[in-house]
């Protein structure tokens, strides 16, 4: 049996430039996948990201960058909101996953985690053990940071990189929103191509829209699927508009996307 994590993105799970817009379907499809995998004795973790929940107020308000004294009552208030934001994103997931009968043990980063970047600090052991027919969950968020920051934004890509290698992960899988994996060029530019493996070798020449994602796009990804790689056999980026590949993967090995080789 595997034992699978697997990040939902925010441009997955999100119309990332509309605040606060869920795209409904996409989870429930997800969600009917995970249903299958857990069926067939699978355990599975999740860390979804934040889109429109997150990253446009935490732009705002520059949150990522810790505390600014000319404006800290303002970003306090910031912090609490997407806090808020982030625990309703994540309520909304719950929600789809619990209707197909799913159990679901969420844990928001703001109450165990403190610090960014993949050294953040936090137990990771409540997502060791996870009873049957249940997921366990966490998100991407805005967390308390030693000061002079005070607080900042942990990724889930980061969480992704610390769960693959303190748990027994087998498979680290991240659903991507508007591509099918890496492409060889933005996917805006026509004649975009798959690669269908990864390694460090390959440059890759992404763009970073931090117009609206304060963490780190596409760059992030990779570098967090490579690092994963170091621990896990199968790191994948695969479409999550088409989640039936993740099932594909787990029976047969393969299926198309990205496989991460760091
Ligand atoms: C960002 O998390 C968290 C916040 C902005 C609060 P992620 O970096 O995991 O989110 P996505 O997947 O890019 O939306």
């Amino acid at each position: 049996m595997s034992d699978i994590l697997i990040k939902l993105g925010g441009g997955l799970i999100t119309d990332k430039s509309r605040l606060r817009t869920v795209e409904q379907s996409r989870i429930e499809s997800v969600a009917r996948v995970i249903a299958v995998l857990l069926d067939e004795g699978h355990s599975v973790r999740i860390v979804h990201g934040a889109g429109s929940f997150g990253h446009l107020k935490a732009k705002e308000w520059s949150l990522s960058a810790g505390a600014d004294p000319l404006r800290l009552d303002d970003q306090l208030v910031a912090v609490n909101d997407v806090r808020m934001d982030m625990r309703k994103l994540n309520s909304i997931v719950r929600d789809v996953f619990e209707s197909l009968d799913i159990n679901v043990s969420a844990h928001p980063p703001s109450i165990w985690a403190t610090g960014t970047g993949p050294s953040f600090a936090g137990d990771l052991s409540r997502f060791e053990s996870i009873p049957q027919n249940t997921v366990a969950m966490t998100f991407g968020d805005v967390v308390d940071c030693p000061p002079p920051d005070q607080f900042g934004i942990l990724s889930g890509d980061d969480l992704m990189v610390r769960m693959a290698s303190e748990l027994n992960i087998s498979h680290a899988i991240f659903l991507l929103g508007d591509t099918e994996g890496l492409l060889d060029r933005p996917p805006d530019q026509t004649g975009a191509e798959l690669i269908t493996l990864w390694t460090p070798e390959r440059k890759i020449s992404g763009k970073h829209d931090s117009a609206q994602d304060v963490t780190g796009g596409i760059f992030l990804k990779i570098a967090s699927a490579s690092a994963i790689s170091k621990h896990v056999e199968n790191v994948w980026l695969i479409d999550g508009r088409q989640p039936q590949r993740v099932l594909q993967l787990i029976r047969t090995g393969k299926t198309r996307g990205t496989r991460v080789i760091g």
